[in-house]
């Protein structure tokens, strides 16, 4: 899939992924990714260099959140703070000033996209216009849009993108879900990528529960072009996963993880925790208020080796995790998926 020998992306993974992770990935031969939506438009410009520089003709993905610029009502974000004030304090953190900003400018981010022309771009938590999607194309830039359900794909297949990312309920990190409350929009990833497929006639990129390279060759049975993994790069050596979510992912399965909007206000997968469960009850504003409220605490939690305020992202195929370079993994993923699909072959030849 565009251009690469291996049918893996590495999944873009704010907080996780990183520019040396990708570049490993697509050096590797596979498809590397970027989580870009934290980065402010210089930094994005300039991580796009750096890994078109590494890499060369190789393919990368750049992956952005489509977000309208957050209006927060004072007193909600008043009474989201004061929720999150017991938990700052048992950290020691002193008390809570509004943030300067709640997330990235998406429209200035959308800006150096066009203007810097990626291989590919990614996107999730919402939508492109079709003007946005033939602006980026006019560019030779390929387009995908994360689709958690059947109408989210059709809708990315009305604007004209290249291809969607299925991504099914399995899926570690937050639910890319734009249309229908999440609720609505659990469709695992085999229901997923195979009405997909059959529907819409693009090309399909399969995400959730991809764990191993079994998973990887079920996926590509189903007629996914490529896998994306997020969870199972979660140890690579090139993550930037703090030492105490390291430590939470071992021993972990595949029951082990909970969908929460505890930590920023959008439902996302991790390992259930303490701050998790304390948190189901209380009034949270939607993303990105809330996430900018808990990202000093998140930060503070990490440095302190604290696992239970910590967001654990992980997906349903955790206990296949491993440890290990980024490009060692995906030499190791693809050898599997290559021998089980012979193995299946001769199995019901
Ligand atoms: C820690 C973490 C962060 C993630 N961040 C993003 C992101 O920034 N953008 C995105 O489109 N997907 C994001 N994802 C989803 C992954 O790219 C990938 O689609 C997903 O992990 C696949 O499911 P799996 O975790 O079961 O492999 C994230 C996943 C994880 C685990």
């Amino acid at each position: 899939m565009f251009g690469a020998e291996i049918p893996i992306i590495q999944g873009p993974m704010l907080g996780a992924s990183t520019p040396a992770m990708a570049i490993a990935a697509s050096t590797a031969g596979a498809i590397g990714a970027i989580g870009a939506a934290g980065l402010a438009p210089a930094a994005l410009g300039q991580t796009i260099g750096e890994i078109r520089e590494a890499v060369g003709d190789k393919p990368f993905i750049v992956n952005l959140f489509v977000l309208d610029p957050a209006a927060p009502d004072p007193a909600e974000v008043s009474r989201a703070m004061a929720a999150l004030a017991p938990w700052r304090a048992e950290l020691g953190l002193p008390e809570q000033a509004i943030p300067n900003k709640w997330a990235e400018d998406f429209a200035a981010q959308f800006a150096v996209l066009v203007e810097t022309a990626p291989p590919v771009a990614s996107f999730t938590f919402g939508i492109l216009s079709a003007e946005q999607c033939a602006r980026l194309k006019a560019r030779g830039t390929r387009v995908v849009g994360t689709a958690t359900t059947l109408a989210e794909a059709r809708a990315w297949a009305a604007i004209g993108a290249d291809a969607i990312c299925a991504s099914g309920f399995e899926s570690g990190g937050h639910r890319g879900t734009f249309l229908r409350p999440v609720e609505e929009s659990l469709v695992g990833t085999l229901s997923l990528v195979s009405a997909v497929r059959a529907q819409l006639g693009l090309p399909v990129i399969a995400a959730g529960g991809i764990a191993d390279g079994a998973s990887i060759a079920a996926v590509l049975a189903l007629g996914a072009e490529a896998a994306q993994m997020g969870t199972a790069f979660l140890l690579a050596e090139e993550s930037a996963v703090s030492a105490p979510w390291r430590a939470a992912l071992a021993g972990q399965d595949c029951d082990s993880s909970r969908l929460t909007r505890a930590f920023s206000g959008r439902y996302a997968r991790g390992i259930e925790n303490r701050f998790m469960r304390e948190m189901a009850g209380a009034e949270i504003p939607v993303y990105p208020i809330q996430n900018a409220l808990t990202q000093e605490l998140r930060a503070a939690a990490a440095r302190a080796g604290r696992a239970d305020m910590l967001s654990l992202w992980a997906g349903q195929g955790v206990h296949a995790l491993r440890p290990g370079r980024t490009a060692d993994l995906i030499t190791a993923y693809w050898a599997q998926a290559r021998a089980t699909l012979a193995d299946t072959a001769a199995r019901f030849a």
